[in-house]
């Protein structure tokens, strides 16, 4: 199975001058984690990794670091996360029939997730990894004022890996383009299409490192993990 690995943002709510994924937890970087994980995974067969070109020598040295046994190529990263995507979707091998995609961020998601999601899109076009939420969610407008308060069982947070058909999922990217939608992550682009997205059981720990806090988080579970 294919993965790509979004990793082109930057630190900015993390508040880091540098690519958060270069920041350590457990005394290595981010990036280092989700890596360790599609190594560990026994699906993925290839990992490309989006990123912005100034950070490519650092993740070149990661890569060495970890001794990783799978093919790995670095991709170039666009301005947004779905430009990174669709830049990723373009350098897959030829032969690529389905892909997962997984952000670099999502560095606790455990392999035994990579596998269930790499065998879950052999049986379906489209899939995410998602947790129903624990939180009543509110739909607030502009001046703090709520709209509505939708039913909290039909809810689920989205996660990463997200699986999708190449062909169909470069087909929705397009679209996308041309339509000027912005999204947050590939399913939107898949749902806005007409296509159907399996729901997989995702992972409670499988936290994006987005803030100093979800560090904190994730040195904590990382530790409870390998120790
Ligand atoms: O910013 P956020 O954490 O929501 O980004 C989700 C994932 O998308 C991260 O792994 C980040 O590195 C990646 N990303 C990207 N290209 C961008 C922006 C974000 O690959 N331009």
């Amino acid at each position: 199975m294919y993965l790509l690995i979004p990793a082109a943002g930057s630190g900015r709510r993390m508040g880091s001058h540098r690519n958060k994924l270069l920041l350590q937890v457990r005394s290595r970087p981010i990036i280092a984690w989700t890596l360790l994980a599609a190594q560990a995974s026994d699906q993925i067969s290839w990992i490309g990794i989006i990123s912005q070109p100034h950070d490519w020598q650092d993740f070149k040295e990661i890569i060495a670091d970890l001794q990783l046994t799978k093919p790995v190529e670095l991709i170039k990263g666009g301005s947004t996360r779905q430009e990174s995507v669709y830049n990723g979707l373009l350098s897959l091998p030829a032969n690529a029939e389905q892909v997962l995609i997984h952000d670099g961020a999502r560095c606790l998601a455990t392999p035994d997730l990579l596998n269930r999601c790499a065998e879950a899109i052999c049986h379906c076009l489209g899939l995410i990894a998602a947790v129903p939420v624990k939180d009543t969610i509110k739909v607030v407008d502009g001046n703090g004022i709520i709209q509505s308060t939708p039913e909290r069982s039909q809810l689920w947070a989205a996660q990463t890996p997200q699986g999708f058909d190449v062909k169909l999922l470069k087909e929705c990217h397009s679209e996308g383009i041309a339509q000027g939608w912005e999204v947050t992550d590939d399913a939107a682009l898949f749902e806005k299409c007409g296509y159907q997205v399996q729901i997989v059981q995702g992972e409670e720990t499988n936290l994006k490192v987005t803030t100093p806090q979800d560090l904190a988080i994730a040195e904590f579970i990382l530790k409870t993990r390998f120790e």
